[in-house]
């Protein structure tokens, strides 16, 4: 978990100043062993090229759980404001040892922090600080000691690595471990996701802590200049009147003066009102049909793959949008169904038997309909994007069935496993018209020969061009099939030049 909160800190900072991400990670014991049996203390790094964190921010960032929370959304890994923090205090915890936190913004001077948290009043302790020359760098290093068990973490931390690397295929990513092996995953691919834009929150997805929130930064004295000025998305003059009556709030009441039974009513009211406009989609940053393609034939190296990228929809005034990988084939991928869920570009690795993707995957799938046998190799990307997953937990985890998103998955997973299916059946056509031609090369010959000889002829037929006309020019059924994969336009075949030339 330490691992994967610094990583992400580090690509969302990265990606949101539109840096393409180069994060190093490191794990060495404290006491040069290889790899302990027991629970020992490591040190842990995690260093990135992102744009750095200014340095009177440095303490509460690193040393104040929930300093990332705003009265905005946007689209992010990071959510709370206590994932990277709870690394760091977890490592307190258990080793009584500092944070060390090395950060430019300038790329000329390197801010280097040692910082412990104060835990009964949530604040930062700073031990030393000083500067140093950043060498032209940007970026934040994080070095944290902390208790861990790396014989059991090694595979996850693995399987977070390689996921990561499937969906941020733009970005580089290296792994040193306590054995001393380098794993490195190098981009494949130029282009990043549009940054996500922040977006003020829908009413719809209004709860009490956050409406409470509101009311302590707004400087309006007004009820009705609270809900039509700018407070909440897409909602404006006109609509906050309508609203206020529909929730039997006086427009003049003053916002500071609310009771709580007052507050719990328009929460309520906030959430119901039939009228608010849908949420605007534009502001999420899906990974994109490139970047997953590239993702997944560096990975996975598949055979066959495609991606289907769902319209956006919305669920409780949160907009989120399903994007949908299948891999089939090649020398990666073993037999069976793999599942790899992703939600807003972090991969999710416990728990999958609770998740919505994996309900869809097993009980409204039909798998006969798309001739994809269970022993198949195949991986099934999920990836959820929205301002707010809808965890089922506190921890990144698992996603709630929500029947919107549950909808939205199956309908890109259908469509991905249609074209997979027209895959397959072009290729089983084309086996069948490569027996043919062998049958053809088999048999011709000796037809030829016999029939020259019935004939009385000299000179046999030329059989060795109509075997290259049956070659060149398949049945009508394989040509139909290869116009409808054309039409249906995404799918891409990789390894396989033989079936790109035919269709
Ligand atoms: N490597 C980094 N580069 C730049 N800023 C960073 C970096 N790491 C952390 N920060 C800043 O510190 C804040 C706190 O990080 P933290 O991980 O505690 O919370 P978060 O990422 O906002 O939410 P979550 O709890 O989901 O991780 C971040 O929001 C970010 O502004
Ligand atoms: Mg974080």
């Amino acid at each position: 978990m330490a691992v994967r909160e610094l990583m992400e800190n580090s690509l969302d900072a990265a990606e949101l100043q539109g840096i393409l991400p180069d994060v190093y990670v490191r794990i060495i014991s404290s006491d040069g062993a290889a790899a302990n049996m027991e629970p020992t203390a490591y040190r842990l790094s995690v260093a990135d090229n992102g744009p750095g964190v200014d340095p009177h921010h440095v303490p509460r960032a690193f040393g104040k759980v929930f300093y990332g929370s705003k009265y905005v959304l946007r689209q992010s890994r990071g959510m709370f404001g206590l994932g990277g923090t709870m690394a760091i205090l977890y490592g307190q915890i258990t080793t009584n040892k500092p944070v060390k936190v090395a950060t430019s913004t300038d790329g000329k001077t390197k801010h280097i922090f040692d910082m412990l948290i104060e835990i009964s009043e949530n604040k930062p302790v700073i031990l030393k600080k000083e500067t140093e020359g950043a060498a032209g760098k940007t970026g934040t290093r994080v070095d944290v000691m902390l208790e861990g068990d790396y014989i059991r973490a090694a595979q996850k931390i693995g399987d977070y690595f390689k996921q990561t690397a499937l969906v941020a295929s733009y970005a580089n990513l290296t792994l040193l471990d306590p054995e001393g092996r380098i794993t490195a995953y190098e981009r494949a691919t130029e282009s990043m996701p549009s940054v996500p834009q922040e977006t003020l929150p829908h009413p719809h997805g209004m709860d009490v802590e956050a409406f409470k929130r509101l009311i302590k930064i707004t400087d309006e004295k007004t009820m009705e200049k609270l809900m039509g000025n700018k407070h909440f998305h897409r909602v404006g003059e006109t609509t906050a009147k309508k609203f206020l009556a529909f929730a039997g709030i006086n427009p003049n009441a003053r916002p500071g003066k609310l009771t709580n039974e007052q507050i719990v009513k328009i929460v309520d009211a906030l959430q119901h009102y039939p009228d608010f406009l849908p949420p605007d989609a534009s502001i999420l940053s899906p990974v994109g049909e490139q970047i997953l393609q590239a993702g997944m034939v560096k990975e996975l190296q598949p055979e066959f793959s495609t991606v289907v990228e769902r319209p956006p929809g919305s669920y409780s005034g949160f907009p989120f949008l399903v994007e949908v990988g299948v891999a089939y084939g090649g020398r990666v991928l073993e037999p069976g169904r793999k599942l790899l869920r992703f939600a807003n570009r972090i991969p999710l690795l416990y728990d999958e038997s609770s998740d919505v993707s994996f309900k869809v995957m097993n009980e409204q799938i039909d798998w006969r309909r798309y001739h994809v046998p269970d022993e198949a190799p195949l991986a099934l990307i999920t990836h959820i994007c929205s301002t707010k997953v809808p965890y089922k937990t506190v921890g990144k985890e698992y996603i709630a069935d929500r029947p919107e998103i549950e909808s939205e998955i199956r309908n890109a997973l259908r469509d991905a496993l249609r074209r997979l299916s027209l895959y397959l059946s072009k290729k089983g056509s084309m086996e069948a018209v490569q027996r043919k031609i062998n049958i053809y090369g088999k048999y011709l010959p000796m037809i030829a020969k016999f029939a020259t000889e019935l004939a009385e002829r000299k000179k046999p037929p030329n059989y060795k061009r109509l075997v290259k006309e049956s070659e060149e020019t398949p049945g009508e059924e394989e040509a139909g099939v290869g116009d409808e994969q054309k039409k249906e336009g995404q799918g891409k075949l990789n390894g396989q030049a033989k079936v790109e030339e035919y269709s």
